[in-house]
């Protein structure tokens, strides 16, 4: 093959794994640069979007966990894992209340308000 064809092999393999790796999802969504993440904003978009499931207190409800918890402490699920929920969905792993949709009416810098929140109740009863 002659050295351009070869070129444009690679070039096509290139886009067609980054699309592929787009289309999966596989990319942690990146909140703004230089965005100061803020618990007050981070607790009304929580009880917008996420409380209906993780409850209003972050204790859980019938159809969600509570955030509250050990299973949720930074180090087991880091800020990533808040980005890649709203985003994609949760697959039920944990628990028994099934998945997670996503919720595409956040956007990375709400999800970085809300885990902003997250964490500062979690700082309150020890989770850390
Ligand atoms: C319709 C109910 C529902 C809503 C709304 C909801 N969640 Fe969830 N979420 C769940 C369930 C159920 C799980 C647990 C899945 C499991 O592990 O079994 C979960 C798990 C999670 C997890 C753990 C992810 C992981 O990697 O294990 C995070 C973080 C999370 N939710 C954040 C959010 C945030 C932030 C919002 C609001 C933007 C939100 N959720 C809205 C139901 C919901």
């Amino acid at each position: 093959m002659s050295k351009i064809g070869r070129q444009l092999l690679a070039a096509g393999l290139i886009a067609m794994v980054s699309l592929l790796v787009q289309a999966q999802g596989w990319q942690v969504p990146k909140p703004s640069p230089g965005l100061m993440p803020n618990p007050a904003a981070g607790k009304t978009l929580f009880a917008k979007h996420c409380a209906a499931c993780h409850g209003v207190d972050l204790k859980g409800s019938d159809k969600g966990p509570p955030l509250l918890h050990r299973i949720y402490e930074p180090s087991h699920h880091a800020d990533a894992a808040f980005q890649l929920a709203a985003k994609n969905g949760v697959r039920a792993h944990h628990w028994k209340f099934g998945d997670m949709a996503p919720v595409p009416q956040v956007t990375p810098d709400d999800v970085a308000h809300i885990t902003a929140y997250v964490r500062s109740e979690q700082r309150k009863v020890g989770i850390d």
